[in-house]
């Protein structure tokens, strides 16, 4: 018997984390036979040809077979409009299970559309907390935890948010897909870091890469100021830094020329991403996968929040949490390189691989 997949996803982190799922899918039905068919739905929410194509032509994605062209809105403009889309295809598709990833809209609504249609939902990174319902993300990951039926925990702490909440059922310690895709990446797209470093005059180890893309960050005027302050100061103590634009960071930011020592340049791909975090000498950002790819890569990160939900990396001493004072971002920019361990908080690269597996335990 065959199980129907669907996975949904709609912005770029989602393209990393099902393409994790998606190579060991492939693996799965080539070494056992046809046991999972997938079909994947990409709402829309990311269109840009960098936010969005290029994932697909670079990673182990299948095709979307509907791409629902949602865009982008108010939060309720895009997931009523996903729910109102996704509708129709999951008739229509008979899924066993829907693939949901992360805490986007995509995933809520994704959540949604499968629940009230009775079929089950499987959530892949899930008991990730924040505690901070202000936030989007947090909403979402709440929502889609609660309506669930199977859950896959990157960490032993994302179990231990959802057991504090009374989930315990189906829930699997599987570890995080992100980092399978890493390993991947390193094996099947290796690149030159001299190639990606050159194009931006960047020397290894002499630059810091940055990402701002939260709501809370990129939309307040000031906050946006006070970290292109932070970096102008690192540039003049002798720290350039690299800093891909999210599109909806670009609003706030000043022009080029008015933050010398700082480049600002398109969104970059996955690929390149990885070489320019492995040769930065630190790495500022409010992404959560970022933060992750950090330690993984061994590069100290100096997060632009005052939480994360990936605590285990601040313990390890490898993540500074400091917010957007413009000072503790230069001071914790130039402490000196940590030197503790980073053990394997997150799994061993076969998180996509355990993922497969209890999905056809689960349909058999
Ligand atoms: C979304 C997710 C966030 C995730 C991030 C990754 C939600 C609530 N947030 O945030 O969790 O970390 O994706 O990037 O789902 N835009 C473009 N081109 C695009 C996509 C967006 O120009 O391809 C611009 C639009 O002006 C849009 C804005 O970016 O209004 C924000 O996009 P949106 O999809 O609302 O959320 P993200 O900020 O990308």
């Amino acid at each position: 018997m065959t199980t129907r997949l669907c996975t949904v996803v709609g912005a770029r982190p989602q393209f990393v984390k099902a393409a994790a799922v998606s190579r060991a899918i492939a693996t799965y039905n080539k070494e056992a036979g046809p046991a999972l068919a997938e079909t994947l739905i990409h709402t829309g929410q990311h269109y840009d040809m960098n936010m969005s194509d290029v994932f697909f032509s670079d990673l182990p994605l299948p095709e979307p077979a509907y791409n629902l062209d949602v865009g982008s809105g108010s939060h309720a403009f895009q997931v009523a409009e996903m729910i109102r889309r996704l509708e129709p295809v999951i008739r229509t598709t008979r899924p066993d299970i829907v693939i949901v990833h992360g805490d986007t809209n995509s995933t809520l609504a994704g959540t949604l559309a499968a629940a009230q249609l009775q079929v089950p939902v499987a959530h892949v990174e899930a008991g990730l907390r924040s505690y901070r319902r202000d936030m989007a993300e947090e909403v979402n990951r709440v929502v889609a935890d609660r309506l669930a039926r199977i859950l896959f925990c990157p960490s032993e702490t994302a179990r231990a948010n959802l057991d504090r909440e009374g989930i315990h059922e189906g829930v699997h310690v599987v570890g995080d897909v992100m980092l399978d895709l890493l390993v991947w990446q390193r094996k099947h797209l290796a690149i030159e870091p001299q190639s990606v470093l050159g194009a931006y005059s960047l020397t290894p180890g002499e630059y810091a890469l940055v990402t701002v893309h939260r709501a809370g960050t990129a939309d307040d005027p000031e906050v946006v100021v006070s970290i292109v302050n932070a970096l102008g100061e690192l540039a003049r103590r002798g720290l350039p830094s690299l800093f891909p634009v999210h599109p909806r960071t670009r609003q706030h930011l000043p022009s080029e020329a008015a933050c010398p020592g700082v480049r600002l340049v398109e969104p970059v791909p996955f690929r390149e991403m990885l070489c320019l975090e492995e040769q930065a000498k630190v790495v500022l950002t409010d992404s959560g996968g970022v933060q992750k790819e950090s330690y993984w890569l061994g590069v100290p990160c100096v997060t632009l929040r005052r939480e994360t939900e990936w605590p285990e990396t601040v313990e390890m001493g490898w993540n500074h949490l400091v917010g957007t004072d413009p000072e503790k971002i230069v001071e914790a920019a130039a402490a000196p390189r940590p030197s503790g361990p980073r053990p394997p908080v997150y799994g061993d690269g076969r998180a996509a691989d355990r993922v497969v597996s209890r999905l056809v335990e689960w349909s058999a």
